[in-house]
């Protein structure tokens, strides 16, 4: 078989490990060809290709990014954009395609397999917020990356007698600041799931001041105050839909600063999250969703996403992936309110 494989959206740490792991397993065990198509979507639609064989995957497993290149191309949004791709793939000889990707990609990937397109999805998100896995590789390095970032702050906050506060990323899921806050001991976690009060966030903060520590707050780049909206940093949408966030934080510093006559400052980590080597979890999670990735193509179970279900790989209907966003649930959530303060 030759097979097409892409990554679209957001980049992660991991990505490069699920592209070894499928052309490894592919070509020495089931003799499989590949191509590997540029920038996510846009890479079948333009037959903007890049050679992907054992010799173009070595030595990736450690690297960020994605040899592939990503981008936020809706063929959805293009005209004729569906014929272009079935076309492009009948000229390169391709018989299906691999797409690694979050909600947007593998939202792509369903309607082209119910289009007659032979897809297989890998779930790949920071935000860890797809549908049918218990996780997505990259959460867990960016989950890491946001605690060195909590711990470094701890101290310097106390130093200053400062409230720090730490925006990290997820829009819709919490599931970043959740876990980043738990594990770096924050005053208090604020996630777009559950609209925050800033009286209360005032109370937790002066009550940390109380005990002699500085607080530290972690709030997800979509949380909501109660009395306002989302913070966005324009009004530009990407070909998805999506708006650009950014800002929350600093809003909250403000009215920390007003409310409690402390000082508040915040660092956005932005980017950083998503940059750099995986974490050792996310290597092992990547590479076995691409070793089963590609038995599922080799046995033509087409429409499957791979998935983790407790620790094992499993394969789900793909279109159960982008169902429903995998939110942060309240009790997870008031689980850690017990540290507040
Ligand atoms: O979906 C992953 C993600 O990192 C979100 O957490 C974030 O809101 C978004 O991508 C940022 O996207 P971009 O890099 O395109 O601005």
């Amino acid at each position: 078989m030759r097979i097409g494989v892409l990554t679209g959206g957001g980049d992660c740490p991991g990505l490069n490990a699920v592209i070894r792991a499928v052309v490894r397993k592919g070509v020495k065990e089931y003799g499989h060809e590949f191509v590997g198509f540029r920038d996510g979507w846009k890479g079948p639609l333009e037959n903007y290709t890049m050679e992907l064989n054992l010799e173009t995957t070595r030595g990736i497993l450690p690297r960020g990014g994605t040899i592939l290149g990503s981008s936020r191309t809706n063929p959805f949004k293009i005209e004729n954009g569906v014929e272009r791709i079935k076309q492009n793939l009948a000229d390169q000889g391709v018989d299906a395609l691999i797409a690694i990707g979050g909600e947007d990609t593998l939202g792509v990937a369903t309607k082209l397999d119910s289009l007659g397109v032979k897809v297989i999805g890998v779930p790949k998100t920071i935000d860890n917020d797809l549908n049918n896995t218990d996780y997505t590789f990259g959460f867990d390095t960016s989950v890491n990356i946001a605690v060195e970032a909590i711990d470094r702050l701890h101290t310097t906050a106390e130093s200053h007698h400062r409230a720090l506060i730490v925006e990290v990323m997820g829009r819709h899921a919490g599931w970043i600041a959740l876990h980043s806050g738990i594990a770096g001991g924050a005053a208090c976690i604020l996630i777009p799931e559950v609209k925050f009060s800033v009286d209360k966030v005032c109370e937790w903060v002066e009550s940390r001041f109380k005990s002699s520590y500085a607080p530290i707050i972690v709030i997800a780049e979509g949380a909501i105050p109660q009395d306002g909206d989302m913070i966005t940093k324009d009004s530009e949408l990407d070909a998805f839909g999506h708006v650009k966030l950014s800002g929350i934080g600093e809003w909250l510093a403000r009215q920390i600063e007003a409310k409690t006559g402390k000082e508040a400052r915040t660092s956005v980590l932005g980017h950083i999250q998503r940059g750099g080597t995986p974490s050792a979890f996310d290597r092992v999670l990547a590479t076995r969703f691409g070793l089963q990735a590609i038995t599922a193509a080799s046995e033509g179970d087409w429409g499957k996403m791979v998935a983790l279900h407790g620790t094992d790989i499993v394969r789900v209907p793909l279109a159960s992936a982008t169902e429903k966003l995998k939110t942060v649930p309240l009790e997870r959530y008031k689980e850690s309110e017990i540290f507040f303060g």
